[in-house]
């Protein structure tokens, strides 16, 4: 995976269906909810509450584009009841729930988490517990992180004394990703001894919960196995990696993606029955005029848009798993909407095969939005049944 990508995620793109959830969003945060979910929180660390979750972690959904947004509902997505109730109903045991928590604090130390976002959390904590399901507290788009590393450790590690003091006491399904995608600044010989300290700090709070570790730059396999240092000593890490290979596949057409990225109608697996024309972006660019070359000449079994290009992320997670002994999870992995459904049916099929074959637990990108394994168009939800069996089935 080489992401050359300099912002994936740029200004607020609005979904049709924007002021309906953000509607919904109202209602779901009103006070009254809030204040039960604290009630609930507390019923499940003194176990008058139970949950069959645990932290295996072994299928699960990303709600992307949601908490990870500057404001739940800027990118037209918020998460609601139901979508607890869909996920565990298909068949899912845990949700990672992306939450940009940075933006939600007191600018000066100690960094204080605001009480209405910690109490959103509470109610997402809440809901995947009473559904049955795991639920990540993943630590998203934390930019100053990437832009200012050494500036903003503190306040990352403060951020993380906060959940865990919060969640210390609460069942194991409950479980923390320290940081998404460390990438930019944040190279991996800041990043790691950055991420031993946050752990520590979580450490002296919470000594056994279950803590998700990936490498940096952008948490791809090579950086899971090459560059990410774990800490000695700790049986409840896992190790994370993300896999969009191959990306022009994955991310094609994409508007905040680089211009090469462009080119439509990349089917999976490669070669596709007809050529595909590359757009003078793909071309004029080395590393896509070269995928595109091998996308329309190469066999299937060595085709770059083929199934090798997902095994040999796989492999390369493996290694890190045979060398270290740590459970791998594959956190994120998704083929994105401008791609025909076909294809991405196989694509998502490929990849976790391939992930449980070697034993590693995943969680799809995503639920309902640019890479949409759920529609969330209309006022009643339903699962894209090609993508649910390509998951689940
Ligand atoms: C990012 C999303 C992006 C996805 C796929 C995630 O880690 O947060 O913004 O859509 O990866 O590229």
């Amino acid at each position: 995976m080489n992401y050359l990508v300099v912002s994936r995620k740029s200004s607020a793109r609005l979904a049709v269906h924007a002021s309906l959830t953000a509607m919904i969003g109202a209602a779901v945060l009103a006070p009254a909810a809030c204040a039960n979910s604290k009630a609930r929180i507390e019923a499940f660390r003194t176990g008058q509450a139970t949950t069959r979750a645990t932290d295996d972690l072994r299928r699960g959904i990303n709600f992307g584009d949601a908490m990870d947004a500057p404001n739940e509902g800027d990118w037209g997505h918020v998460i609601s009841a139901s979508d607890f109730r869909a996920v565990h109903e298909a068949g899912f045991d845990h949700v990672r729930v992306p939450m940009r928590f940075s933006n939600h604090t007191d600018s000066r130390p100690p960094y204080a988490i605001e009480r209405r976002f910690m109490k959103r959390v509470d109610w997402v904590v809440d809901q995947a517990l009473s559904n049955d399901l795991g639920v990540i507290i993943d630590v998203h788009h934390f930019q100053g992180m990437m832009q200012a590393p050494r500036a903003w450790e503190g306040h990352l590690i403060s951020i993380w004394q906060q959940i865990a003091t919060h969640y210390k006491g609460m069942p194991r399904a409950v479980v923390y990703e320290i940081l998404n995608e460390p990438t930019d600044k944040l190279t991996a010989e800041i990043w790691n001894p950055i991420l031993a300290r946050t752990i520590a700090a979580v450490r002296a709070i919470d000594p056994d919960r279950t803590i998700i570790i990936e490498g940096a730059h952008w948490a791809s396999a090579k950086d899971l196995r090459d560059t990410l240092a774990v800490p000695e000593g700790d049986p409840h890490l896992v190790g994370s990696f993300h896999m969009y290979a191959p990306m022009y596949f994955t991310h094609q057409g994409f508007g905040w993606m680089p211009p090469h990225f462009g080119t439509r109608g990349v089917t999976f697996p490669g070669p596709p029955p007809q050529p595909v024309q590359p757009t003078g972006a793909a071309l004029a660019f080395p590393e896509s005029r070269a995928f595109f070359d091998g996308y329309n000449r190469e066999p299937a079994a060595t085709n770059p848009g083929g199934p090798a290009a997902i095994v040999e992320q796989m492999e390369i997670a493996a290694a890190f798993a045979k060398r270290t002994g740590l459970r791998v999870y594959l956190g994120e992995f998704g083929a994105g909407i401008n791609a025909d459904l076909a294809s991405r049916a196989r694509w998502a099929h490929t990849a976790r095969v391939e992930a449980e074959k070697r034993g590693f637990g995943w969680g799809y990108w995503d639920f309902s939005s640019n890479f949409a394994a759920y529609s969330s168009l209309g006022l009643v939800g339903s699962w894209i049944p090609e993508m649910k069996a390509a998951l689940l089935d």
